[in-house]
C-alpha cells in the first residue's frame, strides 16, 4: 500500500485542491470519494427515494455505476447534505468500500493512488503510505465555500453556508459508522493561515518523506 496517498479531513479545508496537485506532481490517478456519497445520495433524491432510508440507499449504492460519477449535479450543496446523509448508513458504506480499495489496488495509470474522503487512512487504506489529515477553522472554510460558491455565480450567504458547514462536520464526526477522525498516524495540515502554495509544498514534503 506504500503507493497510495490518503487524505482526509472536513469539508473545503482544501484536501481536493491538495489531493489534486499531489497527483498531477506525481503521476498517480486520483479519486475524490466524496463524488461516490454524492452520487448515491443524488441518485435517491432524483428518484423522489429518502436518502435516510437504509434499504434504498443500500441498493443504490450497491448499483452504483462509475459513470454515474460524471453528473453534473454532483457539486452542489444539496449533492453534499445528501451524501452525508446516506454517508452514515453502515450497509451503503460497506457497499462502497470495494470500489474505492479497487481503484487504490490497481490504480487506471498503474504508478500510484491518491484518494481523498473522510475515512481513507482509518478504514479504506489503513496501510497506505502517506495519511494527510487536512482541516482548517469552520470559519475559514466557510469563507472559502462561499467564495466557490459566488465564483460559479450561485448566490448563497454567510450564514447559511456556515449553518451547513456545522452541521456536515456534526453528522460527519459523530456517525458510529467510520467516523470523520484523523488517523493516529496522520500528518495534521491545518490550512486556515496557509494558502494553496503554501499548504502543497508542507504536503509535497511530508509525502516524499514518506514514499
Ligand atoms: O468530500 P465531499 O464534501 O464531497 O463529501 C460529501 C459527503 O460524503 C461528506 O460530508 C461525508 O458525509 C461523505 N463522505 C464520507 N466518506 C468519504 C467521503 C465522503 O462519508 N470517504
Amino acid at each position: 500500500m506504500s503507493r497510495i496517498i490518503a487524505i482526509d479531513g472536513p469539508a473545503a479545508a482544501g484536501k481536493g485542491t491538495l489531493a489534486r496537485r499531489l497527483a498531477a506532481e506525481l503521476g498517480f490517478d486520483y479519486l475524490d470519494t466524496g463524488l461516490i456519497y454524492r452520487a448515491v445520495g443524488m441518485k435517491l433524491t432524483r428518484a423522489g427515494l429518502d436518502p435516510n432510508d437504509p434499504a434504498q440507499a443500500e441498493a443504490a449504492a450497491r448499483a452504483l455505476n462509475p459513470t454515474e460519477l460524471q453528473a453534473v449535479d454532483l457539486r452542489g450543496d444539496d449533492a453534499a447534505q445528501a451524501a452525508s446523509k446516506v454517508a452514515v448508513i453502515p450497509g451503503v458504506r460497506s457497499a462502497l468500500l470495494d470500489f474505492q480499495r479497487a481503484f487504490a489496488g490497481q490504480p487506471p495509470g498503474g504508478k500510484g493512488a491518491v484518494l481523498d474522503g473522510r475515512d481513507i487512512g482509518t478504514v479504506v487504506c489503513p496501510g497506505a503510505g502517506a495519511k494527510l489529515f487536512v482541516t482548517a477553522s469552520v470559519e475559514k472554510r466557510a469563507e472559502r465555500r462561499l467564495k466557490e460558491l459566488q465564483s460559479r455565480g450561485v448566490g448563497a450567504i454567510h450564514s447559511a453556508v456556515l449553518a451547513d458547514m456545522r452541521e456536515r462536520d456534526e453528522r460527519d464526526s459523530t456517525r458510529s459508522a467510520a467516523p470523520l477522525k484523523a488517523a493516529t498516524d496522520a500528518f495534521v495540515l491545518d490550512t486556515s493561515d496557509l494558502d494553496a502554495d503554501q499548504a502543497f509544498a508542507a504536503a509535497l514534503d511530508y509525502v516524499k518523506s514518506k514514499l
